[in-house]
């Protein structure tokens, strides 16, 4: 593609890697980031890094232009379920607001494509699991519906203007780099693999496991674990989509089709480690479904991309080992 891409959130944990993918295929890239959450020693330094807020017109225009940037791959947002829970405006107005902002700039500027980090959260309970992409979309939190209005405003604004977009819908993403250049070094994180893998490096006692009757087989909750890197794949071939079908847009879940409960993470984790990590059985956490799984033809219908990663023995290896440099860092 002539020009480059845009690369919001690019100094976070999926925008990074999504930045080394995009590296790795050819693409010139530039990343936008506040550096609100995101690190700038997290951007590849073959990417140009500019630091402003995606809701910022001035900056972001000026910043297309700069580049000639042509498509933009949306990752910046606010991404933590409680927290959304207890400011909902804040995810109002860093998810949706925010990406209102980014559209306009976006069509002001004739960028052509837009790929949009959407979240299984928009189905909330899901009516089935799998769950495919025209099942009803109920959020059962501030965070699930910030992204399902973005997923509308991107429907119309398609529909209005000369862009296309994909929106990924991801389950739950976890691992690291396997060659160590990123991964997830969020600080106070609340996802189930990071926590597991910072007990293991002793940052952390025990890990809480939330809820142990549920209707699943073990009565842990289940969940479908992609590996960032697979999910940085699906932008760059989602992209590549977008560029050959001008005129076509998408809503693609992006998981592997298979669910592992938390207790089978934590035993993925003792294994990986050669260690006993402590489990602390508690109650359900509010807003948790029971069990979430992508049913994922549709990606594999529209894209070449295959999952490389998908063995949960590896996702919890390549977290791990990001866990072990961050911990000789501290
Ligand atoms: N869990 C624990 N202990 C922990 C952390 C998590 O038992 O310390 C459990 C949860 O209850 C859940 C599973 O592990 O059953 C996964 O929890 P995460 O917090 O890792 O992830 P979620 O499934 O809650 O969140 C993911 C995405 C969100 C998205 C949400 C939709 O990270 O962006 O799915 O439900 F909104």
């Amino acid at each position: 593609m002539d020009g480059k891409v845009m690369v919001t959130g690019g100094a976070g944990y999926i925008g990074s890697h999504a930045v080394l993918a995009l590296l790795d295929a050819g693409h010139d890239v530039v990343v936008l980031d506040n550096l609100v959450t995101g690190f700038d020693w997290a951007v590849d330094p073959r990417a140009t890094l500019v630091r402003a807020d995606v809701a910022d017109d001035h900056a972001v225009r000026a910043a297309i232009r700069d580049h000639d940037v042509r498509a933009i791959m949306h990752f910046a947002g606010s991404v933590v379920v409680p927290e959304s829970v207890a400011d909902p405006l804040k995810y109002y107005r860093n998810n949706t607001a925010a990406t209102r902002a980014l559209l306009e700039s976006a069509v002001v500027e004739g960028v052509a494509h837009f790929i949009f980090s959407s979240t299984a959260a928009t189905y909330g309970s899901p009516v089935r699991v799998p769950v495919q992409e025209g099942d009803p979309t109920v959020p059962i939190n501030p965070y699930g519906m910030s992204k399902l209005m973005t997923e509308a405003m991107l429907r119309d604004v398609a529909a209005a203007h000369p862009i296309n977009y994909c929106a990924l819908r991801y389950f739950n993403v976890a691992g690291a780099d396997p060659q160590g250049r990123s991964g997830q070094s969020t600080v106070g994180a609340t996802h189930l693999i990071k926590i597991a893998v910072e007990a293991a490096t002793g940052k952390r006692e025990a890990v809480s496991v939330f809820g142990t009757d549920f209707d699943t087989p073990d009565g842990t909750g289940v969940r479908d674990y992609i590996h960032v890197s697979d999910l940085a794949a699906a932008h760059v071939a989602a992209l590549d989509l977008l560029i050959a079908e001008p005129t076509r847009s998408h809503t693609l879940n992006a998981g592997y089709n298979r669910g592992f409960s938390v207790n089978e993470v934590l035993d993925a984790v003792d294994r990986v480690t050669n260690l006993t990590i402590q489990r602390r059985y508690e109650g359900r956490r509010a807003g948790d479904p029971a069990a979430l799984v992508a049913d994922n033809s549709a990606i594999l219908a529209a894209l070449p991309w295959r999952p490389r990663h998908d063995d949960l023995d590896t996702i919890v290896r390549d977290a791990l080992a990001w866990e072990r440099k961050l911990a000789l860092r501290d």
